[in-house]
């Protein structure tokens, strides 16, 4: 897993510059906290989701998993991103769009994934945007599927009202003091009785 390439640092410092709020950084993550958001992912996940992927950081450390890139799909709103992403990762699918509309679209010809990679600043979000987009992935996951979030705050960035509404729980996979600023991960699972609730 390698560091963020010189060109990579100048693209998220411009988006970060242009918009934010939504680039939510000013630098890519790096390898210490790719290593832990994907620590549980293996070729048994595919296929994947990744939210949020803005240069592939955490991407290539989902390839180098082993997962095959044809069984990713990289969920970006950032246009330059997504126009990187494509011509870096050209075998996996990029879908340039919000992912708060995750539930509107068809992925991987309808088979559940095993894993959702996000890198999206939840903290900036609004609980209605977060809420969709917790909603849209668990659509899409299998029922012992699993949401990968990073947050630089010191409690899980999705609330506990959301958790509680949509039948979810969060566990902390750790935290690293090797990324700027430190960051912890969270997993966020269904509870027991949402999976053997058929969803609509
Ligand atoms: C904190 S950066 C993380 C980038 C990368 N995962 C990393 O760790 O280096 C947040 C990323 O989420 C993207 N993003 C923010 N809001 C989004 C949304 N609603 N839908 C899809 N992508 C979004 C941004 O464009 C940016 O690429």
């Amino acid at each position: 897993m390698s560091v963020a390439r010189p060109s990579d640092l100048v693209q998220f410092l411009r988006a970060w510059c242009a918009d934010p709020a939504r680039v939510g950084a000013v630098a890519p993550s790096g390898a210490a906290l790719a290593e832990l958001i994907t620590r549980e992912i293996g070729p048994a996940s595919a296929p994947v989701i990744e939210l949020g992927p803005g240069t592939g950081a955490f991407t290539e450390a989902i390839l180098a998993r082993g997962v095959d890139a044809r069984d990713l799909v990289l969920v970006e709103y950032g246009s330059d991103f997504a126009r990187l992403l494509q011509a870096r990762f050209d075998r996996a699918r990029v879908l340039w769009m919000d992912a708060a509309r995750l539930a509107q679209v068809e992925l991987f010809d309808g088979r559940p994934a095993g894993a959702v990679v996000s890198g999206l600043p939840l903290l900036n979000l609004s609980p209605r945007k977060v809420m969709a987009i917790l909603d849209g992935a668990f659509r899409h996951l299998r029922p012992q599927g699993a949401f990968y979030q990073f947050t630089y705050g010191m409690r899980c960035p999705v609330p506990r009202t959301i958790l509680d509404r949509l039948g979810l729980r969060a566990t902390n996979l750790g935290r690293t003091v090797r990324n700027v600023p430190p960051a912890a991960v969270y997993r966020i699972t269904a509870r027991p009785q949402r999976r053997g609730v058929k969803q609509v």
